[in-house]
């Protein structure tokens, strides 16, 4: 049988006909790299933001484009910072590995570079480790680059950093002073900073004793409609000779509020129970919602076991409540325990700090939507 696999993908980046819609999202990071925008895009966590931004970057036109892609995630330290950049710009260049060589000389000549070739036979940079003397000039070259390389080629250069929060991590606030210069002064050169927690980003841009306070436009991405996951989610179970109705995507995306991750996870399960030429329907989803609560329902209790009562009241009500609901009104404490304003604030602080909430909307959202379920179907039963 044909389409026999498992159309709905969740954790890792997707692409083509598993990634749905973004029209508008994708419309406006093109504008802000050609306008040579610097821009902040922030949302929860696994929202999309890095298939986004590759959706976008691979539509690029290459010859006249430098689009270098840095996930910060993995570095914890400036030296990591400067070989991560040098390094994605230089590949970002060519995939010749003699050009590669001769580029990152050119640009990076005093990191050491010297061209590998990796596991699937692709040629790879790699850099001498740049001695801590020497690290704030290897810092300013690299930073530099970019509106080197938009100066002299004609080409249009835009940088991403992925997992921006990261260079909070650093120890010092170097690489954040020093981006500050570059968002000012590097007029030719697109800037686009990708974070995923949003009071970390918060407190990066908001707070005007950082050197990064109002530096760039803010571009929050939110969750994914109804009216455009309908489609792609019908299509994909009349391509496996299954059937969903618009009441059961509805049921769908109130259960995850449209969160990418959580929705692309409850339909692979859903689509798992479905026989071939039957039709979902509400006990299936209930079914699905089961099983998923089941696989979860360990570290689910570990988890609420950890948490003060206040807390726990806190989270009852978020579960309870429709979203943007106003949590410290006198009703919602009222409604659900809290005795106080400070005592629900502490709850919040405390629960924000372990990112079981977010913001959202001036309200809190708890981020893993299927501990949101579980607390509905276990605690508030
Ligand atoms: N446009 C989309 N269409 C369909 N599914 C999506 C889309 N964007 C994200 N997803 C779902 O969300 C998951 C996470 O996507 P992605 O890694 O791009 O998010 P992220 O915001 O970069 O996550 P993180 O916070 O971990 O960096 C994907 O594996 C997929 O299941
Ligand atoms: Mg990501």
């Amino acid at each position: 049988m044909r389409n026999t696999r498992n159309p709905f993908e969740y954790g890792g980046v997707v692409s083509g006909d598993k990634f749905c819609n973004r029209q508008k999202e994708k419309a406006d990071l093109r504008k802000a790299i050609r306008n040579r925008e610097k821009l902040f895009v922030f949302s929860e966590r696994r929202f999309g933001k890095t298939s986004l931004i590759k959706s976008v970057l691979a539509r690029l036109p290459k010859k006249q484009t430098v689009a270098a892609y840095v996930d910060l995630w993995p570095t914890e330290s400036e030296a990591a910072f400067v070989t991560a950049l040098a390094k994605a710009i230089a590949e970002s260049m060519t995939t010749s590995a003699q050009k590669l060589l001769q580029i990152a000389k050119q640009f990076f000549g005093s990191l050491a570079p010297a061209v590998t070739v990796n596991e699937e036979g692709r040629p790879e940079i790699g850099f001498g480790v740049t001695r801590r003397a020497h690290l704030s000039a290897a810092l300013d070259e690299v930073l530099d680059t970019p509106a080197k390389i938009a100066a002299t080629a004609d080409r249009d250069v835009v940088i991403v950093f992925d997992e921006f929060q990261q260079i909070l991590e650093y120890g010092d606030d170097r690489v954040e002073k020093k981006l500050r210069s570059v968002i000012q002064n590097h007029k030719n050169v697109g800037y686009i900073f990708l974070g995923s927690r949003k009071h970390l980003i918060q407190k990066m841009f908001m707070d005007r004793a950082r050197p990064l306070y109002r530096a760039g436009g803010h571009y929050p991405l939110g969750p994914i409609t109804e009216a455009d996951w309908a489609p792609f989610i019908r299509e994909k179970f009349i391509a496996a000779n299954k059937r969903i109705g618009d009441q059961c995507i509805h049921s769908i995306c109130e259960q995850t509020q449209g969160h990418p991750f959580y929705t692309q996870h409850l339909c692979h399960v859903i689509w798992e129970l479905c026989e071939p030429s039957k039709a979902v329907n509400d006990q299936l989803i209930k079914t699905a919602i089961r099983v998923l609560l089941e696989r979860e329902s360990y570290a689910y209790s570990t988890l609420w076991e950890s948490l003060a009562t206040n807390q726990r009241k806190f989270l009852k009500g978020l579960a309870s409540e429709p979203a943007k609901v106003k949590p410290f009104a006198a009703e919602f404490l009222r409604r659900h325990g809290l005795d106080s304003p400070s005592n629900a604030q502490r709850a919040v602080d405390a629960l924000l700090e372990r990112d079981v909430i977010d913001r959202e909307n001036g309200s809190f959202l708890i981020s893993d939507r299927f501990f949101r379920l579980w607390i509905q179907t276990v605690q508030l039963r």
